[in-house]
């Protein structure tokens, strides 16, 4: 019998480590059904696990459902807002748990804009508004969806004239977990010229969903402009300074601690409710701050990074206690807040934002990351 060499063993326990390294570090992505739409098209749910973030993503919607993170003490709490089946995901239509918004997020005033010379007109859904896509946006719609390396892939075909906009637009989403971050990046094509707004709506409560409120969550967003609304929350088209204003995150500060002051802005949208204007580099692929959230009771830190010129920054102000969410928790006021990060509301009747328009031809690639850390 041949012994082997104290140098051939010690290299096959070394691939040995590396094997058992490479397994762990491999998350895991399974698939299941959530549940069926009332005509009988069955829902998936992908869970993807990495050693400490586990995220659940549906393809109603393409919503992240749910999004495990450990606390100071490496207590796991579900960090986002939601339902636990998908029945009240169909039938709610005003909060948009979790889902990604399209094909233009936020808000275009008066339902309308004019693109190459020709007029749009999309359903009104906010007032005189449009939000959010219109009547039936892409919170609303059933992705595809496939397992991809630590994630999972979505795709959906808004047709041309699909709520009233212009060109077949392909869309696909990409969620990826790793060790300590949700990455979400987004892609877009068109066969004609169109307008583009794509966002994640997950409502966040570091506590945990249905723990209390977020007013002391100590919120920091390097913006030193936001775009002021009127009180329709369309913009006006300025870009205002932050300085000696409730919204001057530059410097760490708890959400509550100004949300209840005579601002004429903080009126109109009964809390936080406006787009900042991130200090970006510009070329519209690297990624930058657009927000960080600490929750000093379970010292859960988020900090939000994207390649988008815009974050919304929206305090739950709407949710008023009439829902039930997961595990039977009911969702007051400031239950949970937003970070959309976006191009700015109105951008199609507003040329001095930054463009969102589509054309044939061109890729539309954004990315945003949620990463996760603890502070003591
Ligand atoms: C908007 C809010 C709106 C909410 C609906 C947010 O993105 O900024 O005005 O009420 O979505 O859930």
């Amino acid at each position: 019998m041949h012994r082997i060499s104290r140098k051939a063993f010690a290299y096959i326990c070394l691939l040995c480590i590396i094997g058992f390294q490479g397994l762990c570090m491999q998350g895991e992505v399974t698939k299941s059904v959530f549940g069926a739409m009332p005509y009988g098209t069955e829902i998936y749910i992908f869970t993807l696990k990495e050693s400490t973030l586990k995220a659940r993503v549906m393809t109603y919607g393409a919503r992240l459902v749910s999004l495990e993170v450990p606390d100071r003490n490496g207590k796991m709490a579900d960090v986002v807002l939601g339902y636990d089946s998908l029945t009240p995901y169909t039938t709610d239509s005003k909060t948009y748990f979790g889902a990604i918004v399209g094909r233009y997020a936020n808000r275009i005033g008066h339902g309308t804009f004019v693109l190459d010379g020709k007029r749009y007109d999309l359903p009104k859904n906010d007032g005189d508004n449009t939000l959010h896509g219109g009547t039936v946006g892409f919170d609303k719609r059933v992705w595809t969806a496939h397992e991809i390396p630590h994630g999972v892939e979505l795709t959906l075909i808004s047709n041309n004239g699909d709520q009233g906009f212009p060109g077949t637009l392909t869309a696909r989403v990409r969620y990826t977990l790793s060790a300590h971050a949700l990455k979400i990046e987004y892609f877009a094509t068109t066969d004609a010229n169109t307008v583009l707004n794509l966002t994640n709506h997950s409502y966040f409560n570091l506590a945990g969903e249905g723990q209390g409120n977020i007013l002391n969550d100590v919120l920091t967003i390097p913006a030193e402009r936001y775009t002021p609304v009127n009180a329709g929350l369309i913009p006006t088209g300025q870009l205002t300074s932050v300085a000696g204003t409730p919204f001057d995150f530059r410097t760490p500060m708890p959400v509550g601690k100004r949300i209840d002051e005579d601002n004429e802005q903080l009126h109109f949208a009964k809390g936080y409710d406006e787009n900042f204007v991130l200090n970006h580099r510009g070329d519209g692929q690297a990624l930058h701050d657009a927000a960080r959230v600490l929750s000093p009771q379970t010292g859960r830190v988020l900090v939000v990074k994207t390649t988008q010129p815009g974050v919304q920054f929206y305090s739950g102000n709407f949710l008023d206690g009439t829902i039930h969410g997961k595990h039977g928790h009911v969702y007051a006021k400031h239950a949970a807040l937003c970070l959309e990060t976006q191009h700015f509301p109105d951008s199609p009747n507003q040329p001095q934002f930054p463009s969102t328009e589509l054309k044939p031809g061109q890729a539309f690639h954004s990315i945003t990351e949620y990463i996760f850390s603890t502070e003591r």
